[in-house]
């Protein structure tokens, strides 16, 4: 059986030799169709031995892969494979392509806007510590200030160095940078932030921010404005008017709150103001020498200002016929 299809395979070969195109439909019928010889032998394996199964099994297909490509090559003329029926005239039919999530454009305009001020993109966990989230940002346990941030507080492991939550902001990762690097300093950290409060059209527990630090010798308050200026140009056009409002952040004195003049009224950003000499320390750097800005914004804030969606829950829901649409 083994020579049989040898012998098939070079008669193929000599065929295929003299052949043109225009007998691929009759060569390929002959060597391969239903009646081909070819095809009579391999109908006969499954009755044999597992033995010879195994190896005329294999011999088999083989030289049908073999027979195959010979006489592939003849068809259209091409050599390349290209059906004889294919019509090159006929409009294709477009892949849907999926593309990015809104809030991570968003982000990466962000990412690739601050990267050209210098500024480089740092992490932190969402499973964060008490200390990164609050005590080193000169919140403590009995600070009246803990109410602003509604947390989900994960249970305790037993022999954890602290207590666990859900970060309810970026800020955290300020901490973790500092005491990681020497200044100067300039990051951005986009990221996932949680807080346990209702849900509503602009409020989610799950939401986005953008924190920005900058530490360096005689950094003022002007630096902060036109980075921040720079920041709201480019989400919601050139010379958008903004101001800061005088506000207040335990980890920030003076603090602002950001606002930014569009369709007609002011919105709310997030928050900024210069580094608290004390966070300062606490991040290990020194504060006499150095002064720093930060601030917090929402990322998903500028996202349905941008595109004028009025409610935030589709934003995060998955709900692709939603999200297409961006
Ligand atoms: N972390 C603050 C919040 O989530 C926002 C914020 C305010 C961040 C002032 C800052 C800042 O970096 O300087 O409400």
């Amino acid at each position: 059986m083994e020579n049989q299809l040898k012998t098939i395979l070079a008669e193929v070969k000599k065929a295929v030799a003299k052949a043109t195109p225009a007998d691929y439909e009759t060569l390929r019928v002959e060597y391969l169709g239903r009646k081909a010889e070819l095809s009579q032998i391999l109908r006969q394996v499954k009755d044999m031995s597992d033995a010879e199964k195994k190896t005329l099994g294999r011999i088999g297909n083989e030289v049908k892969t073999e027979i195959t490509n010979l006489i592939e090559t003849l068809n259209s003329g091409t050599g390349q494979g290209i059906p004889a029926h294919f019509d090159p005239t006929l409009p294709g039919i477009a892949p849907e392509g999926g593309h990015l999530h809104p809030i991570t454009q968003m982000t990466e305009q962000l990412v690739e806007l601050f990267g050209t001020l210098g500024f480089s993109v740092a992490e932190g966990p969402e499973v964060e510590l008490e200390k990164f989230n609050f005590d080193l940002l000169n919140i403590p346990a009995d600070h009246p200030a803990r109410d602003e941030w509604d947390t989900f507080w994960i249970r305790n492991v037993d022999g954890a160095e602290d207590n666990i939550l859900l970060r309810t902001q970026t800020s955290p990762v300020q901490l973790r940078y500092m005491q990681d690097h020497k200044p100067p300093i300039r990051i951005i950290a986009p990221g996932r932030t949680f807080r346990y409060e209702a849900e509503d059209a602009t409020h989610s527990s799950t939401f986005n921010q953008l924190e920005c630090l900058l530490v360096d010798e005689n950094i003022s308050i002007s630096h902060l404005k036109a980075t921040l200026q720079i920041l709201v140009d480019s989400v919601l056009g050139s010379d958008t008017k903004i101001r800061l409002r005088p506000s207040f952040f335990p980890f920030t004195e003076p603090s602002f709150e950001l606002d930014a003049w569009s369709q007609g009224k002011w919105l709310e950003l997030g928050g900024a103001g210069m580094v608290h000499p004390q966070v300062l320390k606490n991040g290990g750097i020194d504060s006499h020498k150095y002064s720093g800005f930060a601030f917090g914004i929402g990322i998903d804030r500028l996202v349905l200002l941008k595109h004028g969606i009025t409610d935030i829950r589709p934003l995060l829901s998955g709900d692709l016929n939603f999200l297409k649409q961006f």
